[in-house]
């Protein structure tokens, strides 16, 4: 009950404050459109108001929360003040669409980035509002260009969430600058319903700049906003879907290594990768960082592949001639060994975080229980832990998840779907009580739908091997009766 009331708070605080905070902005802005006096202080006023109350972005002290905000809303409001005033006054009716399209690629352009910076639809309609309200102070009270503004941006958010190719932001700069002028056209001159009173001339300058507008977005958008992300990135830190679709790519040097030196973590990456991503998924955290993040987790085995079970081709067991502690020390430095590859390699940071947090505080269990055969009064359980931290946000610990659980699938000699199941549900509930999941913002409910994905995931993997009746017995007969 307790944890119901306090995400409805949350829920509710991750509305109002944005909504607040560019009302506010916006009102500010429709008051000062040209001159910016008190403007500044009212948006860092009200800026740390959302950095205090609301932090969209995970993991990040709150100035820098803040500075990006700024940053974006000042770029956003010179860009669009600035560049269509300097197009200057004209009262040629080309002239002045121009100077709307120039308004609306712009907006366009910044609820993009918005959406792919702080990935949340939220935020991404409040600043289609707060953008909406600087065009309409900027065309002295049109509500035309503001509506359009809004239905522009808004489609532009709409369709840059959740990107999983390229060419959506190509398909998304398009229709949405098509969105903009189709409500531009009827919402001028009231025509939404009088659609007579629209002049031909008018019509046919708007549809040309528009079609010619929306061509020209197709080619820049891809070229621009990956450009200006790439410098959020650096600067705060932060991780976008254009970049991790960057980091997907089987190409990237660090997979190639991971591919050719270790096959077999390789593929326990593929499996922890498909198991995390529909777990994510089923919980609305981000399922492309789960999926990139699994892709990496373990890149710190490449360095010596041979003493991890799942790379062993002739089954010798090389641990056999070393001491446990020795044999730990080999396990646990891939946390390490891979953090510096990570950095060595350009990983973003939220991608290394994986690396190192995804065996949290966990025991390394068999190499314990070899130091407890061997002196079994020895304080052996702090030793034989890895270091941490412990996971740090939802996608971290749902791959922490699935690594054990993959590892253990494959252990498993009939997999019924009771006895994976009861495997799945032994780990996570050995997870919870052991506090590995503690820090990271997960709940009971998302934590049992995290498990019943896992479920639903192995049994479709495991339902696929039905031992059919071989073909071999009958090949001889076949080919007898082929030869004659
Ligand atoms: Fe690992
Ligand atoms: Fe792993």
């Amino acid at each position: 009950m307790k944890v119901s009331t306090k995400q409805k708070i949350d829920r509710f605080v991750s509305v109002i404050v944005p909504i607040i905070f560019f009302a506010f902005t916006g009102f500010t802005f429709y008051f000062a459109p040209t001159q910016v006096n008190f403007s500044p202080l009212l948006v860092l006023a009200v800026l740390y108001l959302y950095a205090y109350s609301y932090r969209k972005i995970e993991n990040l002290p709150h100035y820098l929360d803040l500075l990006l905000l700024v940053t974006i809303i000042m770029v956003t409001f010179f860009s669009i003040t600035l560049i269509p005033s300097s197009i200057g006054h004209f009262s040629n009716s080309e002239v002045n669409i121009l100077k709307v399209s120039v308004l609306g690629i712009s907006s366009i352009g910044f609820a993009m980035i918005i959406t792919l910076l702080f990935n949340s639809l939220e935020l991404s309609l409040v600043f289609s509002v707060f953008l909406a309200l600087l065009g309409i102070a900027m065309e002295g009270g049109s509500l035309s260009i503001g509506a359009s503004l809004f239905c522009g941006s808004l489609f532009s958010s709409l369709m840059s969430h959740r990107i999983r190719r390229r060419s959506q932001i190509i398909k998304a700069g398009f229709f949405s600058v098509l969105v903009f002028f189709i409500a531009y056209i009827l919402e001028c001159s009231q025509s939404l319903f009088l659609m007579s009173s629209i002049s031909l001339s008018f019509l046919k300058s708007t549809v040309l700049i528009g079609f010619f507008s929306s061509i020209i977005m197709m080619f820049v958008l891809p070229i621009i906003v990956p450009g200006i992300l790439y410098f959020f990135e650096i600067i705060f830190k932060v991780v976008t879907d254009v970049s991790l679709l960057e980091f997907s790519d089987f190409n990237h040097p660090l997979m190639r290594r991971l591919i050719l030196e270790a096959p077999g973590t390789y593929q326990h990456s593929l499996v922890v990768a498909n198991l995390s991503e529909a777990a994510a998924e089923s919980i609305s955290a981000n399922s492309l960082l789960a999926r990139v993040g699994s892709y990496y987790h373990d890149i710190g085995k490449i360095l010596k592949p041979n003493y991890f079970v799942e790379n062993l081709v002739t089954f010798k067991d090389v641990h056999k001639g070393l001491k446990p502690s020795m044999s730990k020390l080999i396990i646990v430095n891939h946390v390490k060994d891979g953090i510096e590859l990570g950095k060595k390699y350009r990983l973003n940071p939220r991608i290394i975080d994986f690396i190192g947090q995804h065996h949290g505080r966990n025991l390394v269990y068999y190499f314990y229980q070899k130091a407890l055969e061997l002196e079994p009064h020895g304080k052996h359980e702090e030793e034989y832990r890895y270091p941490g931290p412990r996971p740090q946000n939802k996608e971290i610990a749902i791959v922490s998840l699935a690594d054990t659980i993959e590892a253990l699938s494959r252990t498993m000699d009939e997999p019924t779907p009771a006895r994976i199941e009861e495997m799945v549900r032994g780990i996570v509930r050995k997870r919870f009580m052991e506090g590995e999941l503690d820090e990271s913002n997960l709940t009971l409910k998302e934590l049992e739908k995290i498990t019943q994905s896992f479920i639903r995931m192995l049994c479709a993997v495991f339902h696929a091997r039905i031992d059919y009746p071989r073909d071999d017995a009958r090949k001889p007969a076949e080919t007898k009766k082929n030869k004659s």
